[in-house]
C-alpha cells in the first residue's frame, strides 16, 4: 500500500486500495497497526454499497447495533443525512439537524456505552460543496502535552459519561425517555494507554463529570485539562471528497463535525462502528 502521512501527530492516507477486492489478511492488519499508530486512516475513491461496507468492516471485530432513536436504528449502520425521505433539507428544529448540531461538539462514538467502541467507518456519499469537514483532534498528543503532575493528578481517574449530558444542552426534549432508559451513565478511565503507542485522554461531549469529585471539582479539573487539549496543532481537518472512506480509532481520538457554509446542501454519510472488546476500566 502506498501510504501518505496526513499530519504530524495524527493521520494517514491510502490511494491505491479496493476495499472490496480484500484478499489477504496481511492488509487488515496493515490497517488496524496504522489505526494504532496514527488513530486516523483516510482510503480515497472507495464508491461502495451498504454491504460491502458492513463486510469490510466485520474484518475488524463485531459490529454495533445501531441505537434507538437514531436513523439506521437496529441494523449495523447509521445514516447521517440532513434531509427527509423525500429529499427537502430538514428545518433547523428537525431532530436530524439538532442531532447534527450535537455531533459538532468534540466527541468518541459511544464513549456512553459500558463497552465503548473500538473504531468507526465513515462513508461520503454525497457532500456539499463547501464546508461540513471532519475534524479528528490526538487525543494521545493531548495527553502528551500535559504537565507531569496534571498527568499524575489524573493517573487513575473515572469519568462518567452520559448520552444526554451533552445533548439537552442544545434542546431539552432531544433526548427522548426510551433512549435515556435504553443509554444510562457509565463509567470510563479518564486515561487509557495503547501499550505500544503510550497514553491518551479519554474525553469528549458525553464526560459530564469526574466520578469521587464535586462538581465544582470536577469542572475545574476538566476546564484545566480542556486548555492543553485544545490546541490546533494536534488536529487533522478532513476535507471531503465523494467517495471518501475514513477509519478512526474512538479510544485515541476525538473527532467532530464543521458546518456547512452558505446555500444548505445536502451531505450524506453511512457509518458502521467496530464494538469495544473491553471495557476501559480493565484498560
Ligand atoms: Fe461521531
Amino acid at each position: 500500500m502506498i501510504i501518505n502521512k496526513l499530519k504530524k501527530f495524527i493521520g494517514v492516507e491510502i490511494n491505491d486500495l479496493d476495499i472490496t477486492k480484500i484478499l489477504d489478511i496481511g492488509i487488515i492488519n496493515e490497517i488496524s497497526e496504522l489505526l494504532s499508530e496514527f488513530s486516523v486512516v483516510v482510503i480515497r475513491d472507495q464508491n461502495i454499497t451498504n454491504d460491502q461496507h458492513i463486510k469490510f468492516s466485520e474484518f475488524f471485530g463485531n459490529l454495533e447495533q445501531t441505537k434507538v432513536g437514531t436513523d439506521g436504528s437496529g441494523s449495523k449502520l447509521i445514516i447521517l443525512r440532513n434531509f427527509d425521505e423525500d429529499g427537502n433539507i430538514v428545518s433547523p428544529n428537525d431532530r436530524q439537524r439538532l442531532n447534527n448540531l450535537a455531533n459538532k461538539e468534540w466527541h468518541s462514538d459511544s464513549s456512553f456505552k459500558k463497552i465503548p467502541s473500538k473504531l468507526s467507518i465513515l462513508s461520503a456519499k454525497m457532500i456539499p460543496s463547501n464546508g461540513g469537514d471532519t475534524e479528528f483532534l490526538s487525543m494521545r498528543a493531548a495527553y502528551n502535552s500535559l504537565p507531569e503532575n496534571l498527568k499524575l493528578n489524573i493517573e487513575d481517574k473515572v469519568c462518567w459519561h452520559d448520552y444526554s449530558h451533552g445533548r439537552l444542552k442544545i434542546d431539552p426534549n432531544l433526548v427522548t425517555s426510551e433512549e435515556k432508559k435504553a443509554l444510562p451513565p457509565v463509567k470510563q478511565k479518564l486515561v487509557l494507554n495503547n501499550k505500544k503507542y503510550g497514553k491518551s485522554l479519554y474525553l469528549g461531549a458525553h464526560c459530564s463529570k469526574i466520578d469521587g469529585m464535586t462538581e465544582n471539582e470536577s469542572q475545574n479539573l476538566l476546564k484545566e485539562i480542556y486548555e492543553f487539549v485544545d490546541n490546533k496543532s494536534f488536529v487533522y481537518s478532513h476535507i471531503w471528497k465523494p467517495y471518501d472512506l475514513i477509519m478512526w480509532d474512538n479510544r485515541s481520538v476525538l473527532h467532530r463535525a464543521t458546518p456547512i457554509k452558505g446555500k444548505i446542501e445536502k451531505r450524506l454519510m453511512v457509518r458502521t462502528t467496530i464494538a469495544g472488546e473491553t471495557s476501559t476500566l480493565n484498560d
